[in-house]
């Protein structure tokens, strides 16, 4: 299994991860996105020619105000610069076999090699309602949702890893 930028000539079409609009995402807007409009760059698991799961990137800020007390410590007050995990997902014939888990550790690198060379205060995601648990798991923490931020229904929720946490976890190194 590999992990690597998606590719014009990657095949889309048997990709299913149970949630249409993020299979709707990954067949019509990933490519066009990252090859056409440069907003986002998707990174997909690969096995045999198959994508199995994808993970999609972009450059974010985060207003500081909406962190929790305990991460806003020690932080300056104006924006900080983060990696915005905008989507994730697994292929339903590889879900709860690591594979997600795989992904954002692969995320969470990129995240601390921005950090090395432009800085980057940690990773957002707007999390849809049954992915909070598996977020949570990773030490990411609900973060206050900006009013209007998304037409997404049902609403997505928030969520900030520190570059501080996703740095010790590895050592310090950033992977
Ligand atoms: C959510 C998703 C990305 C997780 O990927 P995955 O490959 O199935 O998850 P993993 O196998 O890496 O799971 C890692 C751990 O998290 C747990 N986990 C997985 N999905 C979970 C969920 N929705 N809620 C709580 N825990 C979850 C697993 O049980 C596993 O725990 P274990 O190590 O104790 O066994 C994937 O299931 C998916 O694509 N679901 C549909 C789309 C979706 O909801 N995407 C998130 C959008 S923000």
């Amino acid at each position: 299994m590999e992990i690597r930028a998606l590719r014009e000539g990657d095949d889309r079409s048997t990709f299913h991860s149970g949630d249409p609009d993020l299979d709707r995402f990954f067949l019509r807007f990933a490519g066009q996105n990252q090859f056409r409009h440069h907003v986002g760059v998707t990174y997909v698991a690969v096995e045999d020619d198959r994508i199995l799961g994808f993970a999609t990137v972009c450059p974010a800020h985060l207003e500081i105000d909406r962190l929790p007390a305990r991460a806003r410590r020690g932080l300056p007050r104006y924006p900080v610069p983060v990696l915005r995990l905008a989507r994730l997902a697994v292929d339903r014939s590889a879900q709860r076999m690591g594979l997600g888990s795989q992904l954002l550790r692969f995320v969470l690198q990129l995240a601390a090699r921005l950090t090395r060379d432009y800085g980057c205060g940690g990773v957002v995601v707007d999390s849809k309602p049954p992915a909070v648990a598996f977020y949570a798991r990773y030490g990411f923490v609900t973060v206050e949702a900006l009013e209007g931020q998304s037409e997404a229904r049902p609403q997505p929720t928030p969520m900030f890893l520190s570059m501080r946490a996703i740095l010790s976890a590895s050592g310090g190194h950033g992977g």
